[in-house]
């Protein structure tokens, strides 16, 4: 747990935001993450649940954050598990609950084994409670539980929460926005990845396994401090680039194949989420490249439409249209863009859309449309941009020399004052320094 990569003013600034946007009369449970069996007495590596670590900055499971708006004896109260010599001789320190408003900042710590005694109270009286609901199976049944608990004394003058709210509506608002420090974070997970991707071509030659490159990615990351990729690392040489969330990475990569790399670190819970793809043995073949060219033009003018106030779609749309246009030049596509557009043809190669919201989930959260529209731009928003081009090895109607190829290319932007940052920048991505970078440069 390292609460200052964020900093514990910013975690009871972001406790204060949401306590704001809570109607009134309202309480707030938000609870950690469960760890996840792997196998036989092996759990997964535990990772924190984003809205709780987003309000906490507290990475151990067994835990819940009440936020009582205006409650007396303390708004923000974490539970978490007790101190225990055994447990902590087998999985280190734990926190404890005497530690909590001191080390994380919240106005009170209870033991988890207080839950159940203690939060049936902080709902008594409450006139709404605001959660999620769905995520969390177990605390969904002890949530109603309490809320039936407290329903049965209605008779008696005890007023039950009515109304249930989602919590995600006011927190996703918020989580949208990266402040400073989230930025300055985002951007370390970007620079730690784009330097993965530069030592996987530099390290790459035909033989190696795609899993071979994996190893040269993950080692970046650790190396430079990220535990983590923020997703399994997706390394696809020749055909298997067409599989969209190809995971395998068990093939051997060949001579005269291009790979792609769909790899990005978490870094203190952010994600960086990165794609390039180059040639195995250093060298573009015409059709690759011309390919490739295609994909690199549309993201660079989709990335120039990441402009505060443009939708949320225009990049999608730009680089689509570049995209297809490309395609109509090359002879893979035929018809005006009017037409291609309306019929659909382009999917066939252009199957997914170009842009997500990225920070503490990689596919993050807030919401795409608002009332129905896109949702304009603002500053500190950060997204991905991944326009991707694949001509699939039984693909008909196609020269076979055009059949096999996959290319995606894909950065994270954040939307600044005076336009579009390019957080992983440090990746090459133009024909002559991708081909540079692999040969010695
Ligand atoms: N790596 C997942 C994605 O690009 O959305
Ligand atoms: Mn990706
Ligand atoms: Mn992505």
């Amino acid at each position: 747990m390292n609460p200052e990569a964020i900093g514990r003013d910013e975690y009871r600034h972001r406790r204060r935001r949401l306590m704001e946007r809570m109607p009134a009369g309202a309480v707030a449970l938000i609870p950690a993450a469960d760890t996840k069996a792997r196998s036989r007495d092996v759990d997964y590596l535990f990772r924190q649940d984003s809205d709780f670590w987003y309000l906490t900055g507290f990475s151990e499971p067994g835990a819940l954050l009440a936020l009582v708006p205006g409650r007396d004896d303390g708004e923000a109260i974490l539970f978490c598990r007790e101190r225990d010599e055994r447990f902590e001789l087998y999985n280190g320190e734990r926190l404890g609950p005497e530690r909590a408003a001191d080390v994380l900042s919240v106005d009170r710590g209870f033991p988890v084994s207080e839950i159940a005694s203690v939060v049936p109270g902080l709902l008594e009286g409450a006139a709404k409670v605001c959660v999620t609901l769905g995520d969390y199976p177990d605390f969904d049944r002890d949530l109603l539980k309490w809320v039936s608990g407290i329903r049965a004394r209605e008779s008696g003058g005890v007023v039950s929460p009515g109304e249930f709210i989602g919590l995600k509506s006011l927190l996703h608002e918020e989580r949208l926005i990266k402040s400073p420090n989230e930025q300055r974070l985002l951007f370390r997970a970007a620079e730690i990845s784009a330097d993965a991707h530069l030592r996987a071509m530099r390290a790459c030659r035909p033989g190696l396994s795609e899993m071979q490159l994996e190893a040269e990615l993950v080692h970046e990351f650790m190396q430079g401090g990220a535990r983590t990729p923020a997703y399994p690392p997706i390394v696809g040489g020749g055909a298997n680039a067409c599989v969209l969330h190809y995971t395998a990475n068990d093939a051997e990569l060949r001579d005269g194949d291009l790979v792609l790399i769909d790899a990005g670190c978490e870094l203190e819970h952010y994600a960086a989420d990165l794609t390039r793809t180059f040639p195995v043995s250093g060298r573009f073949s015409g059709v690759q490249r011309a390919l490739y060219e295609v994909v690199l033009e549309a993201q660079e003018k989709a990335i120039g439409e990441c402009v505060s106030g443009a939708d949320f779609n225009r990049p999608h749309e730009v680089g689509l249209h570049a995209m297809i246009e490309g395609l109509v030049s090359l002879g893979l596509l035929d018809g005006s863009l009017e037409e291609i557009l309306e019929s659909g043809s382009y999917t066939a190669f252009c199957p997914h859309k170009s842009c997500h919201w990225l920070g503490l989930d990689v596919h993050d959260v807030g919401g795409y449309q608002v009332d129905g529209r896109w949702r304009k731009f603002r500053e500190g928003m950060v997204l991905t941009v991944e326009p991707g081009l694949y001509v699939r090895p039984d693909m008909e109607g196609v020269d076979a020399g055009w059949r096999g190829v996959g290319v995606r290319i894909e950065d994270d932007v954040l939307i600044a004052a005076d336009g579009p940052v390019v957080l992983t920048a440090g990746a090459p991505k133009q024909v002559a320094e991708i081909e540079a970078a692999m040969n010695g440069a």
